[in-house]
């Protein structure tokens, strides 16, 4: 029997080296090792072995083949695909999809809905400011009367970037800051950009998402400006002459009073799980400018007032399109883009 092994695993040996495509391994691994290959055949013989002695050495002579075979398959099926895959040949073939010619390429319906608030604000009078996305300390916090070991800096659990010097902005209040800083005051604009937050996904969050944020600072602003621009805003962007908000007191540092601006429930007139029974949805925290921003920013608290906002795109779309996953806006999915 010790001579069969040998001549067997010989020829395994040399069948295995020379194989020189998949299909050829596929076959000698069920010649040699499937149900009534040659490793199957030897140890049908091994069991009826009686003595010790014998039993000992052809079992240990087996198991050596058996590991010896399998990592030289495992070498060589490594290898051939390997081969395989670098020499196959990617070519464009044009016939394998043709567009349909209702199947136009189209900016995606998100891009749409945030230049379709930007046109509201301009149509208003606002100017866009633009800003890094990559922000330092002073823009992103300090500036916005939240100190360095203020707890409000827990409010918004921020993406640092190595070295902690520089973060990801964790909302646009810091490009009213640069836009502050550099044309002084008066002055009205909006800024719409990405940001970023470190938190877990769910339907509703993201590690990025955008924000809206309005800044008007002028002589004699109050709070009915705020209110009055909410409502016209939201009034557009839901195309409903009669919705109606409301505010409740909101605490945010770099404005005061802070407010939270609720619109009526644009799904029911009764409560329903939008609204979560309330027939009110939150959607506009902002308030008056705090004077110590101001300061920051070299405009006189005395002479200047404003006021603030900032809201959520994506919110307000998965409001106006009834989208219940905040994931899917970006997740590139046709069937649910073809919707819109
Ligand atoms: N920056 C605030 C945030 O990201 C939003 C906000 C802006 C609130 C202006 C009030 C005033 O949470």
């Amino acid at each position: 029997m010790k001579e069969r092994i040998s001549q067997i695993k010989a020829l395994f040996l040399a069948q295995a080296k020379a194989a020189s495509n998949l299909q050829t391994l596929q076959q000698l691994k069920s010649d040699f090792f499937g149900k009534k290959g040659f490793f199957q055949s030897l140890m049908d013989e091994f069991i009826k072995i009686q003595d010790k002695e014998s039993k000992k050495e052809i079992g240990a002579l087996l198991n050596d083949f058996k590991k010896e075979a399998e990592s030289l398959l495992i070498e060589n099926e490594k290898a051939l695909t390997l081969e395989q895959s670098n020499n196959q040949n990617i070519s464009f073939d044009p016939t394998l999809s043709v567009p349909q010619a209702d199947e136009k390429g189209n900016l995606h319906f998100y891009t749409k809905f945030a230049e379709e608030i930007e046109n509201v604000f301009l149509s208003m009078g606002f100017s866009i400011f633009e800003g890094p996305e990559v922000e330092d300390d002073f823009h992103n916090f300090t500036a916005l009367n939240i100190p360095k070991d203020h707890p409000a800096r827990d409010m918004q659990d921020t993406l640092w970037l190595e070295g902690k010097q520089n973060l990801m902005r964790t909302h646009t209040s810091s490009v009213q800051i640069r836009t502050m800083l550099a044309q002084g005051a008066p002055l009205a604009g909006i800024s719409l950009g990405r940001v970023f937050r470190h938190e877990a996904t769910d339907a509703t969050h993201e590690i990025s998402f955008t924000q809206c944020e309005g800044l008007v600072v002028d002589k004699n602003i109050g709070l009915g400006h705020l209110f009055g621009t909410a409502k016209k805003i939201l009034q557009e962007i839901f195309q409903r002459k009669d919705l109606d908000i409301r505010t409740r007191p909101g605490f945010f540092p770099f404005v005061v009073p802070g407010v939270e601006i609720d619109m009526r429930c644009v799904f029911c007139t009764k409560g329903c799980s939008v609204c979560k029974h309330t027939t009110w949805i939150e959607v506009f925290p902002g308030g008056l400018v705090h004077p110590n921003v101001l300061r920051s920013c070299n405009v006189d608290p005395e002479k200047y007032t404003g006021f603030a906002f900032g809201f959520g795109v994506e919110r307000l779309a998965m409001l106006r399109h009834k989208i219940n996953d905040i994931r899917l806006l970006k997740s590139g999915n046709i069937n649910f883009l073809k919707q819109f």
